[in-house]
C-alpha cells in the first residue's frame, strides 16, 4: 500500500479458513478488550462474507470463548431499508449472530435504515458521541471519533468498504463519524462509518474472499494511491492494527 502504511496479509487457503481465522481473532481481541476494559466494542460488516464468520461464532468452541454480556455492537453501513428487510445488514447480523449469542438487546446499536437517511446519519453520530463519550459527534479533531476494538470491514469488486463507494461524496468526509451517502450506480443512499471513524479502531479486520476480490485487493495493496477509485485503501488506522484477511483465490495477485 502506498506511503507505506504498516499492514498485515494473511493469506489462508479458502473461504472456509477466513472464517475460521477470522473466529479466532474476533475472540482473542474480544478477550483483550474485556480483560483491559471491561467490554469490546465492534462494528459489524454488511454483505455475505461475514456470514461464515458469524455461523462459527454462534457455536463451539468460539460461543463460550466471548463473554457476549459484555459485547457492544455497531455496524459500519446499512443499507437505507427497514431491519426487516432482506438487504438489511442488521437483519443479516439479527439472523446469522445476534439472536444466537446472549447480547443484551440495548448493546446492539443499529443504524436506522428506515428512517430519512440524512436524520440517521445524524442520529447514529449522536449515538457514538453518546456511548463514546465524546466531545463532540465530529468535527477536526480525531479524539471526537469513536474507538472501535474492532472494525470488520468487507470489500467489494469495485475496491468499495463499508459503504464508502467509488467516486461518492463520502470518500471526502472527514468531519463527521457516520454519514448518508448516495450511491449513484445503486440509485439509493447509503448509510456508512466514514474514513475517520474508521480509521480510529484499535484493529481494522478486512474479511475478502473469491476471485472477484483479487484485481481490487492488489489495488488497495500494490497500486498507486487513488483512494477516489479504491477506497478500502481510506482505511489506514492512525494508531490500529490493519489485516487483510484473504482467501488464495482473492490473494492471486497480491500475495507474498
Ligand atoms: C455492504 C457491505 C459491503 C461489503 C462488500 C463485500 O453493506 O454490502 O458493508 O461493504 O462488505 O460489498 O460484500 P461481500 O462480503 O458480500 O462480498
Amino acid at each position: 500500500m502506498q506511503n507505506h502504511i504498516p499492514y498485515e496479509l494473511k493469506i489462508v487457503s479458502d473461504p472456509a479458513e477466513v472464517a475460521q481465522e477470522a473466529a479466532r481473532r474476533f475472540v482473542a481481541q474480544a478477550q483483550t478488550a474485556i480483560s483491559q476494559a471491561g467490554r469490546f466494542t465492534v462494528a459489524l460488516s454488511g454483505g455475505n462474507t461475514p456470514r461464515a464468520l458469524h455461523n462459527l461464532l454462534v457455536a463451539e468452541p468460539y460461543r463460550s470463548a466471548v463473554e457476549w454480556e459484555k459485547v457492544f455492537i455497531f455496524f459500519g453501513d446499512e443499507r437505507c431499508v427497514p431491519p426487516d428487510h432482506p438487504d438489511s445488514n442488521y437483519g443479516m447480523a439479527r439472523d446469522t449472530l445476534l439472536t444466537k449469542v446472549p447480547i443484551p438487546p440495548e448493546h446492539i446499536h443499529r443504524m436506522k435504515g428506515e428512517d430519512d437517511p440524512t436524520q440517521a446519519a445524524a442520529a447514529y453520530a449522536e449515538e457514538l458521541q453518546t456511548f463514546f463519550g465524546l466531545a463532540s459527534a465530529g468535527g477536526p479533531a480525531p479524539e471526537n471519533y469513536p474507538g472501535f476494538d474492532l472494525v470488520l470491514l468487507g470489500m467489494g469488486p469495485d475496491g468499495h468498504t463499508a459503504s464508502l463507494f467509488p467516486g461518492t461524496a463520502a470518500l471526502q468526509e472527514r468531519s463527521h463519524p457516520v454519514t448518508a451517502n448516495f450511491v449513484p450506480k445503486l440509485n439509493s443512499h447509503r448509510l456508512t462509518l466514514t474514513a475517520p471513524a474508521i480509521n480510529r479502531a484499535a484493529q481494522v479486520l478486512f474479511l475478502v474472499v473469491g476471485a472477484d476480490k483479487a484485481a481490487p485487493l492488489y489495488q488497495v495493496l500494490k497500486g498507486e494511491y487513488q483512494p477516489q477509485v479504491y477506497p478500502s485503501q481510506l482505511i489506514r488506522p492512525a494508531q490500529g492494527h490493519l489485516t487483510f484477511l484473504a482467501d488464495t483465490a482473492a490473494a492471486a495477485n497480491s500475495g507474498q
